[in-house]
């Protein structure tokens, strides 16, 4: 005898013996009731255009927009999070919060194509900002500044009119201080008590999102979001970002990107079991396995799969992810 464990001995083996002891045994489950796609929506008509970056990816114009989210319901999606290309852009933002505003349109569309559909709808400012930050500016002679407080008003303005056109859920992404306090006072002010936020809490100024800034057609003009997004390198400051959001009322907190931040899901979830924790598996992870599956280097299915059950793993409860469609339709073949 070779092996020289204690007596019993302990073989891990025995439980991988065969797929039906290792289903069994299995602890994390990735699961259809976990995925959020993203949406990108455009002003006008008959386009579905598509984000070369981000392959299988499109901004959609309303009318295919109905097509999509009915596909997306059919296949028992859960909820998608939208991201608005208005047709113009300000310094301070304002098409985000119109009535008629590319968002609050879309949304009433969706609720009107596939009611089922849970609606979150990103609450910032860089998608209709003229200068593409997540705030409104501020000029100084020696330079410019996000003008924090400024910008809180016109994000809890955003949030009601998305919410009054129907979003189920808001979710502020800018990562300004107060964003989530200034969005709930101004919801309970306009009777919207029982719509949850779900905050960007845990932002990271990653290098992650350029295929979003194309697909969303909001790149910061000059500069960068350095200012108000956090630093990658800092793990524990996540969690006072974490606190602090949950005291101004976040029901729900999100890590963003995903697969490189697997410790701070970890962190969040341990320190705050009770709170629904998502993370967003973002524009960049979802080119770099596209990338290396178009070159044949690695299999698209299996490392995507792997890759969204760590994240469940380390603690996500749920991940918006620009794989959802492939993902249901890959479990459903299981
Ligand atoms: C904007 C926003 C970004 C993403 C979601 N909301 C990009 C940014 O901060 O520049 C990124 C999503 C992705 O990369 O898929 N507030
Ligand atoms: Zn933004």
């Amino acid at each position: 005898m070779t092996f020289s464990g204690n007596f019993p001995q302990t073989r891990m083996r025995r439980l991988r013996t065969n797929p039906k002891l290792q289903d069994l045994v299995r602890e994390t489950h990735l699961s259809v009731n976990d995925l959020v796609q993203p949406l990108f929506i455009r002003e006008g008509k008959g386009e579905k255009k598509p984000i070369a970056s981000m392959p299988g990816q499109f901004q959609l114009t309303v009318d295919h927009l109905v097509e999509e989210v009915k596909e997306l319901s059919a296949l028992g999606v859960r909820g998608v999070i939208l991201f608005g290309i208005p047709e113009t852009k300000d310094a301070t933002g304002s098409s985000g919060s119109l009535d008629s505003g590319i968002i609050a349109t879309a949304i009433r569309k969706i609720k009107q194509a596939a009611p089922d559909l849970l609606i979150i709808s990103d609450i910032c400012l860089c998608e209709y900002t003229d200068h593409g930050h997540c705030g409104v500016i501020a000029e100084h002679h020696h330079g410019y500044e996000i003008d924090n407080d400024a910008t809180l008003k016109i994000l809890a303005e955003q949030a009601v009119s998305h919410v009054r056109a129907g979003a189920d859920i808001v979710a502020p992404s800018g990562m300004m201080d107060g964003m989530v306090q200034a969005i709930r006072k101004g919801l309970d002010q306009a009777g919207f008590i029982t719509t949850p936020i779900l905050s960007y809490a845990i932002k990271y100024c990653s290098s992650l999102y350029g295929p979003f800034r194309e697909a969303a057609e909001g790149a910061p003009q000059f500069g960068d979001r350095r200012s108000y997004q956090m630093d990658p390198a800092n793990g524990q400051e996540a969690l006072r970002e974490a606190l602090l959001d949950l005291q101004e009322g976040a029901d729900m907190l999100m890590v963003k990107p995903a697969s490189i931040y697997l410790d701070v899901i970890y962190q969040i979830k341990e320190k705050f079991p009770g709170v629904p924790l998502g993370a967003y598996h973002v524009s960049g992870e979802f080119a770099m396995i596209k990338a290396a599956a178009q070159n044949g280097w690695l299999d698209e299915q299996k490392v995507t799969l792997e890759i969204l059950t760590s994240i469940k793993r380390a603690g996500a409860d749920f991940i918006i992810t620009y794989f959802t469609k492939d993902v249901v339709r890959w479990l459903q073949q299981k």
